[in-house]
């Protein structure tokens, strides 16, 4: 049961965090840690769900990120996602 609560929570949390997603916060935190090395242009082909998962596969340590951990909250992926694809061109 407890554990039916928690996976309620996450999923429930997860639709608020894309529901919320804030493109300017999001355009700080690229500014600040992710644009020296990436372009919104490395995105092309991406949608808001594959992007935003695989961010999250790169946080996870699924996906290998370059010689540093990216640390995000699950808000700040959705952040980081709604930015990177509103200006990609
Ligand atoms: C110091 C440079 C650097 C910074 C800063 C950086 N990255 Fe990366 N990132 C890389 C490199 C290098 C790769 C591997 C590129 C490749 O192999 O295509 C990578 C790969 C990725 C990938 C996987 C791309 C793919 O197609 O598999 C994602 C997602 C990613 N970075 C997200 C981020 C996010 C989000 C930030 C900011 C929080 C960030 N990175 C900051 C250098 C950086």
């Amino acid at each position: 049961m407890r554990v039916l609560a928690g996976l309620i929570m996450v999923i429930c949390s997860a639709n608020q965090a894309a529901l919320a997603a804030d493109t300017n916060a999001g355009k700080v935190l690229v500014q600040a840690r992710c644009a020296s090395c990436h372009q919104p242009a490395d995105w092309l082909g991406e949608t808001t769900g594959s992007l935003a998962s695989l961010i999250r596969d790169v946080v996870s340590g699924k996906v290998k990120h370059s010689k540093f951990k990216v640390e995000l909250s699950d808000a700040e992926i959705a952040d980081i996602t709604a930015y990177w694809l509103s200006v990609r061109k």
